[in-house]
């Protein structure tokens, strides 16, 4: 009666899914491939009074009712107040690399639609769901994943994900899940700074080169949840979307949501899982205009003069980013409004006048003449108190008349759920763009929700997901209105450095500490499934943490990702000028085996006591080696070695370390350990190796 089997087949992995008997849409298989003929579904077995046939089944997309009790991706209440969903096989479509599945509760036509995406290029799956209430009467849900995910076996697997916090994102943790459930989530409005949205789920024994590895990361920087649960029979399931705390979304007769997007895939090992997510990202996430381009080497005021801004000063600076061979200047905060220090201004996005009595274009023009484009940083869903937006609109923020708003660092969120204060953030940034030639916005958000009354809103609890689609809303506007445009995501550091954000800006922010030993590990949490080239570096006087660090070491830190300054360049000596110069050529010609080559962690500091990381072109001619020692110098450091990674075991290699230059085949550097000598704490090597 049902098409049994939907075999979806990537480079290496099958994803399999069937109808049973009953009609229900069964996961059969995701892993390495088999004989198509030979998948099968599982027909529902042991059915007693504590565990029904339900509790056996492998769901592919769990909707809450009858005796299902694990963690669902679904459900809604109907009309009638029936909380109980009974979704069935209804139709289904599988061609050029797309499989569309329907299910359908026929008792109230409503429909969940199963949407994959794949190619025979990559092993990652992109996954989203449909609701579509085609009935007429009202539809309210309360909980909408973007995807489930049923691990094979019966083990334990060990689940990554940060827990970070501001200033140290991205610190990755292990947890091996025996039992239960282990959440991870966001109930602030971003993504934040703890943890991430993303499901990394690998055997417990897996490393960077071997071992099951199955992961999935949402295309969502709202408030998100990841749920990982390991049910009695030892059966590993994930569930992750938009969080389901305080979030209700309501479909009228004829009305459709579909959900944010999830990047799913199976792997051997840690490295190929951060190499296939990298490619796949500049391939198919990030923005079209930018994504396959490499990214300039940018200075930012912000560490350098924070708010205290003025044209001749930042000229000054850009003078100097010039001459050490930035290619693109960006004023942080400071410029507009009564914008002194973080008390004021926000909303008021016009120049101020003060700090610029001769407009701003005395700037830009400065700064293009040195031949340099320019960058401007806005915080567009803010306002503050000392505004004039605010005072002609203390309604647009969210609130309730009866609390008093938090103001966090003196600021309130504006309420993007209504469509005139979208207007007015896209307007401000409109009329910026269209008087000035300004081609780099960096878009930050320095808080969190808080005191969400939106007396617009019928269902309130929409604004999590209005909000978030508003921001990616205004942000494809403004760059399909200017499509030279390069848009930076930031929130107080790495609070929106996920894939929601990326499918909408070019790059991101990854922490507001830029001191560059906390920055290793950091980057190193961020690497695991982030693309490289989004990953903004900084190299700065980092003051925050007063460790004396050279600038060498800063310069070997940042060059691992998008190399950026954020130094006081006005400060620095001729010597420091001339060594910045050489360093950021030196990125230049290599920069696109960083941005888009592959990428090996070789050593870090909690397991090595050293970080080292690899980066090899596509076609395997160039690789460049980053080696930071850690702070502590001791005897054990000079007997340091490595191995190489990714590169043509048959053909040689010149590899320059210094002064000293080897010729060897790419397997000797592959099999043989390289030796190093890390006698100095905080010392920062860099290894080139090209083929000859
Ligand atoms: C937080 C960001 O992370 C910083 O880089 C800087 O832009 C400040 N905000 C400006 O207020």
């Amino acid at each position: 009666m049902y098409p049994d089997i939907f075999v979806i087949e990537t480079l290496n992995t099958h994803y399999v899914l069937g109808v049973d008997k009953n009609g229900r849409l069964n996961h059969i298989h995701w892993g390495k491939k088999a004989d198509p003929e030979d998948y099968e579904v599982r027909d529902n077995w042991e059915q007693n009074s504590n565990h029904s046939g339900l509790d056996y089944t492998d769901m592919e997309y769990t909707a809450f009712g009858g005796t299902m009790y694990r963690n669902c991706a679904f459900k809604c209440e109907y009309y009638d107040k029936c909380r109980d969903s009974v979704f069935t096989y209804l139709k289904s479509e599988q061609s050029d690399g797309r499989l569309a599945v329907t299910l359908c509760d026929k008792s109230y036509g409503v429909e969940l639609e199963l949407t994959y995406l794949y190619s025979d290029e990559s092993d990652i799956i992109t996954r989203f769901v449909t609701v579509k209430n085609n009935s007429n009467k009202t539809l309210k849900i309360e909980k909408f994943m973007s995807a489930e995910l049923t691990l094979p076996g019966t083990r334990p697997y060990a689940v990554k994900n940060p827990n970070g916090a501001w200033g140290s994102e991205f610190l990755t943790k292990t947890t091996i899940l025996e039992n239960g459930t282990i959440a991870f989530e966001s109930r602030k409005g971003t993504a934040g700074h703890t943890n991430s949205p993303y499901a990394v789920m690998s055997a417990p024994n897996a490393d960077e080169d071997h071992g099951a590895v199955y992961f999935a990361a949402l295309g969502y920087g709202g408030s998100f949840k990841v749920e990982i649960q390991r049910d009695f029979a030892g059966v590993t399931r994930a569930v992750l979307g938009i969080s389901d705390f305080d979030f209700s979304y309501t479909l009228k007769g004829g009305e459709s949501l579909t959900s944010p997007k999830v990047y799913m895939g199976f792997t051997d090992g840690f490295a190929q899982m951060s190499n296939m997510m990298n490619e796949f990202a500049y391939k198919n996430i990030l923005p079209k205009s930018f994504a396959q381009k490499p990214l300039p080497v940018l200075y930012n005021s912000w560490e350098a003069t924070e708010f205290n801004v003025n044209a001749r000063q930042q000229l000054e600076l850009a003078k100097i980013a010039k001459e050490i061979g930035c290619e693109l200047f960006v004023m942080d905060d400071g410029w507009f409004g009564r914008r002194y220090n973080d008390w004021g201004g926000l909303g008021d996005w016009s120049v101020n006048s003060e700090k610029f009595p001769n407009g701003i274009d005395e700037l830009i023009d400065g700064v293009n003449e040195l031949g340099m484009d320019f960058g401007l940083w806005f915080e567009p869903e803010m306002v503050q108190e000392d505004s004039d937006l605010y005072k002609a609109h203390p309604d647009w923020t969210y609130h309730y008349d009866n609390r008093e708003a938090m103001k966090l660092r003196h600021q309130l969120v504006l309420n993007l759920t209504k469509k005139e204060v979208c207007e007015y953030v896209f307007d401000c940034m409109d009329k910026m763009l269209e008087k000035h030639n300004i081609r780099y916005i960096k878009w930050d958000m320095n808080r969190p929700f808080s005191e969400i009354g939106t007396e617009n809103l019928e269902n309130g609890k929409e604004l999590w997901l209005r909000h978030t689609m508003a921001v990616y809303e205004i942000a494809d506007r403004l760059k399909e209105k200017y499509p030279y445009l390069q848009l930076e995501a930031c929130s107080s550091g790495g609070g929106r450095a996920e894939y929601g954000a990326m499918e909408h800006f070019d790059m991101v922010w990854t922490s507001d500490n830029t001191d560059p030993v906390d920055r290793l590990d950091i980057q190193h949490g961020y690497s695991l499934i982030y693309p490289i080239k989004c990953m903004r570096a900084w190299v700065t006087d980092a003051n925050n943490t007063r460790r004396p660090v050279s600038l060498d070491f800063r310069f070997g830190v940042s060059m691992q990702g998008s190399l950026s300054i954020g130094s006081n360049l006005l400060n620095y000596s001729k010597e420091d000028i001339e060594k910045s110069g050489r360093y950021i050529e030196l990125y230049k010609s290599f920069r696109s085996v960083i941005q888009f080559g592959d990428f090996y962690r070789l050593k870090n500091y909690a397991e090595d006591g050293f970080y080292s990381t690899q980066y090899v072109s596509k076609d395997k001619k160039k690789s460049v080696l980053f080696i930071n020692s850690n702070a502590n110098s001791f005897f054990n450091a000079r007997f340091k070695s490595i191995r190489l990674k990714g590169l043509s075991p048959d053909e040689k290699y010149r590899l320059t370390d210094g002064d000293t230059a080897v010729i060897k085949s790419g397997a000797y550097f592959m099999n043989k350990e390289y030796a190093l000598c890390l006698d100095r704490p905080l010392m920062s090597k860099i290894i080139i190796l090209e083929k000859v």
